[in-house]
């Protein structure tokens, strides 16, 4: 299973020599999954049913940069089956390609070091390597560093996306230096979570950009703030729109309605590491 995650809180603290900015987030994995699977095969093959991915999706990509970093001659049949929405904010495509290197290193019992995969992941894309951990963490650098946080209490959420795609590069390039800060509201939100296992949603510095490129984006923001007042952000570069609730009946009946206005919504629960639902 290929989890979503979502920003709970995300400060981006400047840009980097490389072109990248350097960020602090506290990230959750959520219930919401793609599914993969993967056969022995004389070719290495990609079969995605559920979404339209180009040939140079992430998936591809991981099986190329595995066989070739640890000499696999072998080849692969993968099969994914995907759920959660693409170029949305929620990470589908790393974590899809976070699942792709788990997968391979199963079925060609290779046992890579968990420091390989890490490295491979980051080369993958920056919200590759939270995916090999997982649960709730806090991000740093590019993305490449992955501090795990202690399991929170039971959390529901619901997820809103207005039904168009946002490429990250965009609203990274339309980032502005007055946007930056220090991380110091995200690392609050960690250590709330180190201290109480309890979470609570943070800012986004992307959020304000994105509504300026997107103001569809800023519409669909409103409408599901109308519904958790306080407790509603973009997740990563958006369009998805996350709202903390209370309970899984307040999730599912936000998301009914704000399904009314044509989204599409999920009502959606925190995972802990290793995949244990927290539930
Ligand atoms: O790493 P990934 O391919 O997901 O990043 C997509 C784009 O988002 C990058 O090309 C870069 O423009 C921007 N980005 C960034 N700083 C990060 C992560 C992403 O500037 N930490």
């Amino acid at each position: 299973m290929a989890h979503a995650k979502v920003n709970l809180s995300l400060e981006v603290l400047g840009s980097r020599p490389d072109g990248f900015h350097n960020l602090v987030s506290v990230m959750q994995e959520v219930s919401l999954h793609d599914t993969l699977q993967g056969m022995h095969s004389d070719r290495v093959a990609v079969q995605v049913e559920g979404a339209a991915l180009g040939m140079d999706n992430l998936v591809v990509r991981a099986a190329g940069r595995f066989r070739e970093r640890l000499g696999i001659r072998e080849g692969c049949h993968i099969t994914v089956h995907k759920r959660i929405p693409v170029a949305a904010g929620l990470g589908g495509g790393s974590s899809d390609a976070a699942a792709t290197l788990r997968l391979l290193d199963h079925l060609w019992n290779t046992r890579a070091e968990s420091r390989v995969l890490a490295n491979m992941a980051a080369d993958l894309g920056s919200d590759v390597p939270f995916f090999l951990t997982g649960g709730t963490a806090a991000v740093s650098g590019r993305g490449e560093s992955v501090e795990p946080l202690p399991a929170t209490q039971p959390t529901w959420y619901v997820l809103t996306n207005p039904g168009f795609e946002v490429s990250t590069a965009e609203v990274f390039a339309a980032l502005t230096p007055d946007r930056w800060s220090d991380g110091a509201r995200t690392r609050e939100i960690a250590s709330m979570v180190r201290k109480e296992a309890r979470v609570r949603i943070g800012v986004n510095a992307l959020q304000p950009v994105l509504f300026e490129l997107y103001p569809a984006a800023h519409l669909c923001f409103e409408r599901a703030e109308a519904l958790a007042p306080g407790k509603t952000i973009i997740t990563g570069s958006g369009p998805t729109v996350l709202s903390l609730l209370g309970s899984r009946s307040d999730a599912e009946r936000a998301a009914g309605s704000l399904r009314q206005f044509g989204y599409w919504t999920a009502a959606v629960h925190s995972i802990n590491r290793k995949g244990d639902t927290c539930l």
